[in-house]
């Protein structure tokens, strides 16, 4: 079961990414989203983009940071993909985010909840590069899984929003609710994972150099 978790988060992440990196190259902007979405993402079409193909960057990224053996061999890759994955993905994606939770479809309550992510997303890849500067490693390792707990609510949204159409529900009330299901659950499961004492002070290349970005 264990062994299956990875490769399925990667598989969903890069499906996730590979669908926008499509939808909004090859299609018209809005074209994917619902039709009551359609206007607001055309009158606030640099920042969608931004937001998207930023986003699609850490997405992407997030589980090769994750990979040990990556780490341990390759290190420059590490800093390097790191450096992409905070620079373009967390910080692009994420202020174009925050940008876009103003307009949000759903309400207030939808405003807030993707508010609420996008100033956590960029407040943990803070953290987690603040802590690496001081090579304070499990720090990083901590600051990175709370990071890619949320840049995982773009995989987590896009289950429940079929699931809620499936239900039946309605569509603006559900995605309010959504706007919140998409992350607090990945933060719980990212302090559990971090509470259950998972990461230890790491052995090899990364901690004899100190991983530096
Ligand atoms: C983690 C922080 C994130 C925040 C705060 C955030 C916020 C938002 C907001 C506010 C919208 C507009 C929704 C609306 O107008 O109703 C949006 C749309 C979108 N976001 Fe994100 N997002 C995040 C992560 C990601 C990631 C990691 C991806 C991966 C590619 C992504 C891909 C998209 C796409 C493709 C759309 C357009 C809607 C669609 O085609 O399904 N987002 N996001």
């Amino acid at each position: 079961m264990r062994r299956l978790a990875f490769p399925t988060l990667w598989l969903l992440a890069v499906g996730v990414a590979g669908y926008a990196v499509y939808a909004y190259s090859a299609l018209p902007i809005g074209a994917a989203v619902h039709p009551d979405m359609r206007a607001s993402f055309e009158a606030h079409r640099t920042a969608v983009y931004l937001h998207v193909f930023g986003a699609a960057v850490a997405m992407l990224l997030g589980p090769l940071q994750f990979t040990a053996r990556v780490r341990e061999r390759w290190l420059n890759l590490h800093r390097w993909t790191g450096r992409a994955y905070l620079g373009l993905g967390v910080l692009v994606g994420g202020l174009a985010g925050l940008y876009l939770a103003r307009f949000a479809y759903g309400g207030l309550t939808a405003q807030i909840g993707f508010g609420a992510l996008a100033v956590l997303w960029l407040y943990s890849g803070l953290r987690a590069y603040l802590a690496i500067r001081r090579r304070s490693i499990l720090e990083h390792q901590r600051w990175m899984t709370r990071n890619y707990a949320f840049t995982f609510a773009a995989v987590t949204l896009r289950l429940y929003v079929p699931a809620s159409f499936m239900a039946g529900l309605d569509f603006a009330g559900a995605y309010a609710v959504i706007a919140w299901l998409c992350w607090v659950p990945n933060l719980i499961v990212a302090e559990v994972l971090i509470q259950s004492g998972r990461f230890k002070p790491a052995h090899g290349p990364a901690a004899a150099k100190g991983v530096r970005p």
